[in-house]
C-alpha cells in the first residue's frame, strides 16, 4: 500500500441534547464514537452503514465543517483539529466535498460559471481571465460542455447537477474528495454514469476518495477498501473483495444478505437484520450490535470489542474473533 494521506484516530462527535426552559443539556447523541481509520494515497475507501450511523457527521468532521468533540485528524502529516480558521483554509483547498443532493448544495441564483469560479475566488487563485478559462475547461472535463456556463442550476437534470457539484469540488485541484452519497439521489440509469465519471477523474487527477453510501452494492464497484459503521463505530474494514466474499462481522453479513445477488447458483447463509437500530443517544452496553446479533454471547452484553486485525488488512470488532 502507498503512503497514508489521512489518518483518523479516536474521533468522536457527541451532539448535546437540550431540554427544558433553560435549554439545559440533558444528554448526548453519540453520532461518532472512537472512530479510527487511515486513507492511503490514490485509493477509494468506501464507508457504509444504516441511516443515522454517523457517516455524514464523519465526512463533515474531516473537513471541520462540524467540530470534533475529541480525537485526531492528520492530513498529509499535519494535525488539523487545532488549526485556526486561516490555516484551515489552506487545507480545505486540498480536501473537498461532494454532497448527496446537488440541488440543495448549489446556489440557485448563481450561474454555473459563478458557482465554479467561487472556490477559486475564495482561495485567491488566478486572474479573472484565468479563472474563466479554468471554469470552461472543467465543464468539459466533467462532460458538460462549456456552453452551459451561463445557465442556472434549475435548468439541469439531476445527473448534470451532480456533474456541476463534482466540477466545483475539483476546481481547486484537491487531493482528497469526500463524496457523501453522491449518487443516492439519482436514477439508477444515471448512477452508473456518475460513478464512471468519478473513476475517470480519479485516474486523471490522481485523486483519493472517501465514498460514503448506505448501499453496499454501490460502493463495491468503486472502492478498494470498505469500512462498515454501526452506531458511530467502525465494526469491520477490509479490501473490498475480501469484505464481500468473506465478511466476518455478523452486521456486515446481515447487510450483505440484503444485497440481491444475480447468480442463482450462489448460496448464501441469510442473516436478516431484526429489530430497530438502537438510539445513538442511548447505545447498548458492551457490543453496540448485540441487541440485534444472532451470534450474541454473554461477553457481548458487557464488554465492547475493539477493532483488531484478524487477517492481514482485515479488521473486525467482534468477540467471535478475539
Ligand atoms: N446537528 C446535529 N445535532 C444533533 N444530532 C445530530 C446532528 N447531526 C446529526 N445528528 C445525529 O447524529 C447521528 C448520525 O447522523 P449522520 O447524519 O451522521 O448519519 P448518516 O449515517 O449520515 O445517516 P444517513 O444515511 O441517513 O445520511 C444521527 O442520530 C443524527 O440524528
Ligand atoms: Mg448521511
Amino acid at each position: 500500500m502507498t503512503e497514508p494521506l489521512l489518518q483518523v484516530k479516536d474521533l468522536k462527535k457527541y451532539f448535546p441534547i437540550t431540554g427544558g426552559v433553560f435549554s439545559k443539556k440533558i444528554g448526548e447523541v453519540k453520532a461518532v464514537d472512537d472512530l479510527t481509520f487511515t486513507v492511503y494515497k490514490g485509493e477509494t475507501l468506501g464507508i457504509v452503514g444504516e441511516s443515522g450511523c454517523g457517516k455524514s457527521t464523519t465526512g463533515r468532521m474531516l473537513l471541520r465543517l462540524i467540530e470534533p468533540t475529541e480525537g485526531s485528524i492528520v492530513f498529509e502529516n499535519q494535525e488539523i483539529t487545532n488549526l485556526s480558521k486561516q490555516e484551515l483554509r489552506k487545507v480545505r483547498r486540498d480536501m473537498q466535498m461532494v454532497f448527496q443532493d446537488p440541488f440543495a448544495s448549489l446556489n440557485p441564483r448563481h450561474t454555473v460559471e459563478k458557482i465554479l469560479e467561487e472556490p477559486l475566488v475564495v482561495h485567491g487563485i488566478g486572474s479573472k481571465q484565468e479563472r474563466k478559462k479554468k471554469v470552461y475547461e472543467m465543464l468539459e472535463v466533467v462532460g458538460l460542455g462549456s456552453y452551459h456556463a451561463k445557465r442556472y442550476p434549475h435548468q439541469f437534470s439531476g445527473g448534470q447537477r451532480q456533474r456541476i457539484g463534482i466540477a466545483r469540488a475539483l476546481m481547486t485541484r484537491p487531493k482528497l474528495i469526500i463524496a457523501d452519497e453522491p449518487v443516492s439521489a439519482l436514477d439508477v440509469s444515471i448512477q452508473a454514469q456518475v460513478l464512471n465519471l468519478l473513476e475517470d477523474l480519479q485516474k486523471e487527477f490522481g485523486l483519493t476518495y472517501i465514498f460514503i453510501a448506505h448501499d453496499l452494492g454501490v460502493v463495491r464497484h468503486i472502492s478498494d477498501r470498505v469500512g462498515v459503521m454501526y452506531l458511530g463505530r467502525m465494526v469491520e474494514l477490509a479490501d473490498s473483495d475480501v469484505l464481500y466474499e468473506s465478511p466476518k462481522h455478523p452486521y456486515t453479513k446481515a447487510l450483505l444478505s440484503a444485497v440481491p445477488i444475480p447468480d442463482p447458483e450462489y448460496q448464501q447463509e441469510r442473516q436478516l437484520l431484526t429489530g430497530d437500530l438502537p438510539s445513538p443517544a442511548n447505545p447498548p452496553k458492551g457490543c453496540a450490535f448485540h441487541t440485534r446479533c444472532s451470534a450474541c454471547m454473554d461477553i457481548c452484553k458487557t464488554t465492547r470489542p475493539t477493532l483488531q486485525e484478524v487477517e492481514k488488512g482485515h479488521y473486525v470488532a467482534c468477540h467471535l474473533y478475539q
